[in-house]
């Protein structure tokens, strides 16, 4: 079976799930305008803030090094977490954990990880910001089965399928930068990530490391995202096929996203660290599946929070924030220098987006200074602009609400994700210039290469555009446009919304690149 089959699926889900939201406004929520999404409340008692440690994942250590690759092997298992302080949580996590260990790679050493899916559904991985050839990229349909499940258990879905286990190379012949990885099925990465299937994958370089950037327990890379909770300690989330194999998509009421009340950083609620009165850097990702967050620290540093890099790595100069805005899937590397507060600051990190608990994310209780501050660079690094005179084509591409099979869902052009049709066919190695063109809040994600900002409206870029880009935070009726050079690797890629609940209602499409 091919897409056309899979969109009548898709139909069947949205007639179920949101039968009653037909005609409903979808950018409404908890959160005003600042998110596209509505909350799933929590049962279980919220628990307090600032009590829990801050933990950084553990690093996974690779079971085998050749002269010029590591290889790495992870286990997607379901497993309990003790998330809230009441009953233990279960969770699907890359080693059982939620997040999944950070992979660090170093540029020029190729990464090969082989995952084992043990969990009772398909999985696909995708490293996102990753330049990773076709077949590692992680397809929506590029499924890994567990052991003993077919396809007709999955109700036939058409795709192409590795058994009980497969292995992705990634060579590794790009920037450092905060990369992460996470699941990526075709209809079900919603309630796949939201159940913990996400990890960071750093990337190491020569030119990063030359800067001597704040590094061992100076370098804190946060994970921040929503979820809410059963009074069981479950995570919530409203699937309409509570077995996540047939019918894409979330219940009545939920088609504009899913956002959660309980704010985890590192899969801890709210948590609390201890810090050096010292520079420190933080590699800040938004895993969220619907929620856009505005950080800043309060009281604020007095350093500001310097941003040194964006999603594909070193912008080419810092730029000084009061806050940061980030869509899902974005990520911001920040220095802040802990030492500019006085000893004993009780510091937190609040989201201007959020209301009420969701307004408050960490909390930083700073220690005495240790040492002199770290002395941030003028030039971190070379980001060449992309010439947009160089561009073959430029092309509109429109993320809308719209209808399939009568119902209403998410278009990339006015149609809904099948794996048979490019909305894009690129020659390698050509700039492109796109159009991206909105109704409401939606993060656009290319997969296979980074982009550059040329503009938003009639602006140019956003003050949260700089650098190389693969996320881009598109805001209601706004347009922007992005410079891309297509093609280190051939083959069938994907774009979509990284609105999770989005991207599983079909907000997708795919480049060919030739
Ligand atoms: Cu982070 Cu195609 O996704
Ligand atoms: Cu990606
Ligand atoms: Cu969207």
């Amino acid at each position: 079976m091919g897409g056309v089959s899979r969109r009548a699926v898709l139909g069947t889900g949205l007639v179920a799930g949101i039968g009653l939201a037909v005609g409903i406004p979808f950018a409404v929520g908890a959160s005003g305008s600042s998110s596209t999404g509505n909350l799933v409340p929590s049962t279980a008692p919220l628990p307090p803030a600032f009590v829990r440690p801050l933990a950084v994942p553990r690093v996974l250590q690779p079971v085998r090094r050749s002269a010029d690759t590591d290889f790495y092997e992870i286990t997607q298992q379901r497993a309990t977490a003790a998330i809230l302080p009441g009953p233990p949580t279960e969770i699907w996590g890359y080693e059982g954990t939620f997040p999944g260990p950070t992979l660090v790679s170093r540029r020029g050493r190729r990464t090969v990880v082989t995952h084992t899916n043990r969990l009772p559904v398909p999985t696909v991985v995708h490293l996102h910001g990753g330049e990773v050839p076709e077949e590692s990229d992680g397809y929506p349909t590029d499924y890994v089965h567990p052991a003993g499940m077919s396809s007709m258990d999955m109700g036939g879905m058409a795709g192409n399928v590795s058994h009980g286990s497969r292995t992705y190379t990634y060579p590794v012949d790009q920037r450092a930068a905060t990369l992460w990885y996470h699941d990526h099925r075709m209809d079900f990465t919603g309630p796949s990530v939201w159940r913990g299937l996400a990890g960071f994958h750093l990337v190491r370089d020569d030119e990063e490391d030359a800067l001597g950037l704040p590094s061992g327990d100076r370098e804190l890379p946060l994970m921040i995202m929503d979820r809410s909770f059963g009074a069981d300690g479950s995570l919530l989330y409203p699937s309409v096929d509570r077995t996540l194999t047939r019918i894409p998509g979330v219940g009545d009421g939920f088609v504009a996203g899913v956002l959660g009340d309980v704010m985890l950083v590192n899969g801890a609620p709210w948590p609390v660290a201890t810090v050096d009165g010292a520079t420190y850097r933080l590699r800040i990702l938004n895993a969220c599946n619907a929620r856009r967050l505005s950080l800043r620290l309060d009281p604020p540093p007095p350093g500001g929070l310097v941003q040194i890099g964006s999603d594909g790595g070193l912008l080419a100069a810092p730029a000084v924030h009061d806050h940061v805005e980030l869509a899902p899937a974005e990520r911001f590397d920040l220095l802040v220098d802990f030492g500019g507060y006085r000893p004993g600051s009780v510091v937190r990190l609040v989201n201007d987006f959020g209301s009420d608990r969701t307004s408050e994310v960490a909390q930083f209780r700073v220690g005495p200074a240790t040492a002199p501050p770290y002395r941030i660079p003028d030039r971190l690094s070379t980001v060449d602009p992309i010439d947009p005179a160089e561009a073959v084509t430029t092309r509109t591409m429109q993320f809308r609400s719209g209808r399939i099979g009568g119902m209403r869902g998410w278009l990339v052009n006015g149609a809904p994700f099948t794996p048979d049709t490019a909305a894009a066919s690129v020659r390698a190695g050509s700039v492109e210039i796109w159009r991206l063109v909105t109704d409401f809040h939606h993060p656009i994600h290319l997969h296979l290469q980074p982009f550059q900002v040329l503009s938003r409206g009639i602006d140019g870029p956003g003050p949260f555009d700089a650098g190389w880009k693969d996320t881009l935070d598109l805001r209601p009726a706004e347009e922007a446009a992005i410079a891309i050079r297509f093609g280190r690797y051939p083959g069938r890629y994907v774009f979509h919304c990284h609105n999770l609940e989005h991207e599983d209602m079909a907000m997708m499409a795919n480049v060919v690149v030739a």
